[in-house]
């Protein structure tokens, strides 16, 4: 039976997600090097000690029950810590599902997503996998969004267009100003999706307070997620803010059970975590400001970031400086397959992670000694 005749034939343009090479082999191939994982910017600092705590009760209370499929508990919380009521909120098994729900919910085939051409492919994925088109803008030459040329990029088949703020890979942030002047152009009828998995980390003071806006602009939609400051990555919980009655129309798309009952615990116990969510923050800020003065006094080029990751430009092919620095046991991403083969996006972990992973970047490019 060949299935590729009953497939939808948009499936069939696609390739399955590739999250890196397995564990197992990036280990044979380090040989007796410790491993240093900063390919998926993830907290080094490990996972809320809160969330840990109220995952291992919610575990103890049993896993023979289904979760409570509203998210009741979570949503109440978040409404009340964002001044909204809980039908504002849309929680699911990590941004990566709140992403496909909006697409099954708004996506006809031919419809257009417009996003930077250097951006979480995540958004190029859900116009491919809903058969719709992906519109990608050059970014500017800072590796920033081009916000007049995201908007010059609407065309009246326009139905979604994503803003990653702060951005993966680039690190940059678009500012108030920015962010205000393309909610303001586009039209009413098409979504303005801000991811902001890592508003967290930015301290830049002119960084945009998006979640209150969703009163106001019912096109709007903020998503925000508990993987990357909050160290629930592998339970796997995210949320979008946005207009109650979007909210309800995603209702009918997203499956009943999308965040299971260790997630919802987790999240809600890491949202009173403030001494975890401090201290990440001010880890990251201080190795950000660390590795980047080391970088600039060897003369290696990196983009400034307001994210947990630097996105560093070697003066050659990013691939091999990748499988050099996995020889020593250091997993980075390089961006050569999405379209920026002399660039490196590296994670910031811990202190001794940082030392270990850009001192042997510095080996590799011959750039150890100042
Ligand atoms: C910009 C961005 N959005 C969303 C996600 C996915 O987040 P989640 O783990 O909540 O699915 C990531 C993960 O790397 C990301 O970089």
């Amino acid at each position: 039976m060949d299935f590729s005749r009953i497939a939808r034939p948009c499936i069939l343009r696609r390739e399955a997600y590739y999250p890196g090479k397995p564990l197992e082999e990036v280990r044979r191939i380090a040989g007796d090097n410790p491993l240093t994982v900063l390919s998926a910017n993830e907290n080094g600092l490990g996972t809320s000690p809160r969330a840990l705590d109220a995952m291992i009760r919610a575990l103890q209370g049993g896993a023979n029950r289904y979760p409570d499929s509203t998210a009741g508990a979570l949503r109440r919380r978040l409404a009340s810590d964002w001044g909204l009521t809980p039908d504002h909120f849309l929680v699911d098994n990590g941004l990566d599902g709140v992403i496909t729900v909006l697409g099954m919910t708004f996506l006809n085939p031919g419809d257009e997503v417009v996003h930077g051409a250097l951006t979480f492919p995540i958004y190029e994925g859900i116009a491919g996998r809903m058969d719709g088109v992906s519109v990608p803008v050059p970014m500017t030459e800072g590796y920033g969004f081009d916000v007049d040329g995201m908007l010059a990029a609407l065309t009246p088949r326009t139905k979604m267009v994503f803003l990653c703020n702060p951005n993966n890979p680039t690190g940059t942030a678009v500012g108030r100003r920015d962010f205000l002047r393309l909610l303001e152009g586009v039209p009413e009828e098409v979504l303005l999706v801000s991811d902001e998995a890592y508003m967290e980390f930015a301290d830049d003071p002119e960084f945009p307070d998006t979640v209150p806006l969703v009163a106001r602009h019912p096109n709007l939609v903020v998503l925000r997620t508990f993987s990357k400051i909050l160290g629930l990555a592998g339970l796997r919980i995210g949320y979008a803010a946005a207009h109650p009655d979007l909210v309800a129309l995603a209702l009918r798309v997203r499956e009943p059970y999308a965040s299971n009952a260790l997630a919802l615990a987790g999240a809600l116990a890491a949202l009173d975590d403030r001494e975890f969510l401090e201290r990440s923050k001010r880890t990251v800020a201080a190795e950000r400001r660390r590795m980047g003065d080391l970088l600039a006094s060897r003369g290696v080029r990196f983009v400034p970031s307001q994210s947990n990751f630097l996105l560093v430009l070697p003066d050659r092919e990013a691939d091999g400086v990748a499988e050099a620095l996995m020889a020593r046991g250091v997993l980075v991403r390089s961006l050569s397959h999405q379209g920026e083969p002399r660039g490196l996006r590296i994670t910031l972990g811990t202190p001794q992670e940082n030392d270990r992973a850009f001192g042997a970047l510095l080996e590799i490019l011959g750039r150890k000694e100042g």
